[in-house]
């Protein structure tokens, strides 16, 4: 990867930053990261808040920064152990002489260790301190036993130290670790697969102002476009209405109706390996649009007609295809006729009515129902779970055909 290529969309990453001079530049990292799409979470030990102030890790990264080894999120969950289960890989810049001693010795007594200690997640180690530090007997076997463990060191490069003086120990430049950052990643199972997904709910207008739609909040159909993007997938996302921000990387294009939808969906779909419909789109729309603001009156009959069905108009395409039913009742028996009707792959059959469970949540509980008669039951879980188990099956249905 390198260059233009670079992408981290869906990416997590959880940022160290330790008491060094270098903190500054890593302010320059947390920016570049996160403008090529990874969701960066910065941890500052107190001696690092000293150099930088974390209220600047947070208006860049619009994550909050982990300063208390103590603290709770909104669910009482102990923050640095959700953090670290959540992170794909953690990045120390700068990991000074202390804070890698800690590392190597499994101290866990501050925001940085801790969350470490706590993850399993690759460790990527950008040292800078004094060159004497770096040079230092007890610095080397530190280092040396981290890499034995699998932590990958970005070495320090030879030049001017916050001393004054000049010697190896100087960070690597923000440019360079960004590179090391994306290195880590390598290109992903979904690499070279084009995947389309839907999101959102569709608006049918009934005259300038006023229109049909849905409670469908886009947050199954980003999670599975950044999931397949977090897996190396060129992602093209065609949503509807929605209520939470858009990835940065991630193709998008926003499609209001679902005539607009059906129309990008047919454009874009014969160029693609697989695409997964989560949007909740309309059946019906009004048959006319009035062009002015219908006036308050008396009763009022809308007449509806079809729209038409976008999953059933590109059945003839060889993509791989995975419908969403949303159901309120006979969940499985309509999702197996949907299957079938629509000529799909996989369909995932969501029931709206559960608690915790479909439009607006971050938690779905669902059932992913394939061609072949399988029948996966999955527990609640959040959307970004339920995106990982449809794409696991996705990339299965890739092996079985390749
Ligand atoms: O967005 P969230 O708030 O996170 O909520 C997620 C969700 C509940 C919207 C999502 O999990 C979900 O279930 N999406 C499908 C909603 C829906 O339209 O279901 P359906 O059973 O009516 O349609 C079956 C399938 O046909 C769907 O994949 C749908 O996208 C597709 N369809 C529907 C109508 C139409 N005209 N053309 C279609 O292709």
């Amino acid at each position: 990867m390198a260059g233009g290529d670079r992408d981290l969309t869906g990416r997590r990453i959880l940022l160290g930053v330790a008491g060094g001079i270098a903190a500054y530049k890593v302010v320059e990292v947390a920016r570049r990261l996160t403008r090529l799409g990874a969701s960066v979470h910065v941890a500052m030990t107190h001696s690092a808040s000293r150099f930088v102030g974390s209220l600047t890790f947070e208006t860049l990264t619009r994550n909050k920064v982990l300063t208390d080894v103590m603290e709770l999120d909104a669910a009482s969950e102990i923050v640095h152990v959700e953090l670290g289960k959540r992170v794909d890989l953690i990045v120390i810049a700068p990991a000074t002489a202390n804070l890698i001693a800690r590392l190597a010795h499994g101290l866990a007594e501050d925001p940085i260790t801790v969350t470490a200690l706590a993850s399993p997640a690759p460790l990527l180690i950008i040292p800078a301190m004094d060159h004497h530090m770096w040079a230092n007997a007890a610095t080397q076997a530190n280092v040396e036993t981290l890499r034995e463990r699998g932590a990958h060191i970005l070495l320090p490069v030879r030049g001017e130290l916050a001393s004054g003086e000049v010697g190896w120990g100087r960070m690597q430049e923000p440019e360079a670790i960004v590179e090391a950052v994306c290195a880590q990643f390598g290109p992903g199972p979904l690499a070279g697969r084009k995947i389309l997904v839907t999101a959102g709910g569709t608006r049918e207008p009934i005259d300038p102002v006023r229109y049909i739609g849905n409670h469908s909040s886009g947050k199954m159909g980003l999670a599975v476009a950044q999931e397949a993007a977090r897996r190396g997938a060129d992602v093209t996302l065609l949503y509807g209405a929605i209520s939470v921000p858009l990835s940065a990387g991630i193709k998008a294009e926003h499609t209001p109706t679902a005539a607009d939808m059906a129309a990008a969906v047919q454009r874009i779909a014969k160029d693609c390996d697989a695409l997964v419909m989560a949007a909740a789109v309309a059946d019906y729309r009004p048959a006319s649009i009035a062009s002015q603001k219908i006036k308050k009156g008396t009763d009022l009959t809308l007449q509806l007609t079809s729209t038409t069905d976008i999953l059933s108009s590109i059945a003839g395409l060889p993509l791989i295809k995975v419908g969403f039913a949303a159901e309120t009742e006979q969940l499985l028996s309509a999702a197996r006729d949907k299957l079938r009707r629509k000529q799909l792959d996989l369909i995932v059959a969501n029931d709206v009515t559960a608690e915790g469970s479909g439009f607006g949540s971050n938690t779905n509980q669902v059932t992913i129902l394939g061609r072949d008669g399988s029948m996966e039951e999955l527990p609640l879980l959040t959307k970004t779970e339920v995106a990982a188990r449809i794409l696991d099956r996705v990339q299965e249905l890739f092996d079985e055909r390749s």
